[in-house]
């Protein structure tokens, strides 16, 4: 498969077009980012962790019956997926409260939300990604009542594998990030699972082990994101998953 023209440009990925129909290239770049772009750095070896972070989590989420858009990685950085129609939402599952929802609501940091809290947000870099709610989202037509609650039950399920997944190899989930899009009318998984859309604490420690550590200055980005790309291929301390 050949790489062809850049089809879109974000903070820390590109999508370029292939020379198969309907198969798009997603590069993971070593660009690194925070607080709405005002932060910005170039870590060397970060784009290769996410991307192969990503794609093993895509994989195992496909075994596990959730529909995404992964098809295979093409080099070290760079996934092949399928082209989807994108729904301009951000979807947040929290399992502890962290980041934003400590600086907005009353909770302190490491309160378990239990069950775990789902947050939507508008994706829009001009607009600072508002909240929406579920009024707000069918007002503005961006998905049907069926489609949101399809949403709704795919990101916990989500949040059910990943989270026992990790918490098998010591580390606890504490919110991720996720973006869907349709194929065929069909909702489907998309954009990346990665250390930059997590946020993930050694259960041991505390250490933060994602973007976190880049956010808050907390030590070495690539040390935290190369330790969560050996712990999950690892096996698990006590058996399943
Ligand atoms: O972490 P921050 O204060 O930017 O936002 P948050 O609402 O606390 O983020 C919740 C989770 O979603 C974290 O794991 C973020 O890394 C992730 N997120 C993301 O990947 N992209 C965004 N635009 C916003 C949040």
């Amino acid at each position: 498969m050949r790489q062809l023209d850049l089809v879109y440009e974000g903070k820390a990925k590109s999508v370029y077009r292939s020379d198969e129909p309907d198969r798009l290239i997603m590069r993971f770049r070593d660009d690194i980012t925070a607080f709405d772009g005002e932060k910005k750095d170039v870590l060397s070896g970060k784009g290769r962790f996410n991307a192969e972070v990503s794609a093993f989590f895509f994989r195992y989420l496909e075994e596990h019956g959730i529909p995404t858009h992964y098809l295979g990685l093409i080099d070290q950085s760079a996934m092949v997926v399928r082209n989807l129609e994108m729904i301009p939402l951000e979807v947040i599952v929290r399992n502890i409260a962290a980041g934003s929802i400590v600086r907005r609501y009353p909770f302190k940091e490491g309160t378990l939300l239990d069950p775990p809290v789902i947050m939507i947000d508008y994706k829009s870099d001009v607009l600072h990604d508002p909240m929406l709610n579920d009024d707000l989202i069918l007002a503005l037509n961006l998905v049907t009542r069926d489609e949101l609650d399809l949403i709704k039950a795919i990101a916990l399920k989500v949040n059910e594998l990943l989270s026992d997944y990790l918490d098998a190899r010591g580390i606890t989930l504490v919110d991720f990030k996720m973006e869907f899009g349709r194929r065929d009318g069909e909702i489907c998984l998309g954009d990346e699972i990665s250390m930059d859309s997590m946020r993930l604490w050694d259960r041991e420690t505390g250490r933060s082990l994602d973007k976190d550590v880049y956010r808050l200055g907390k030590g070495d980005v690539i040390a935290a994101y190369a330790d969560v790309a050996r712990q999950i291929l690892s096996e698990p301390a006590g058996g399943a998953p």
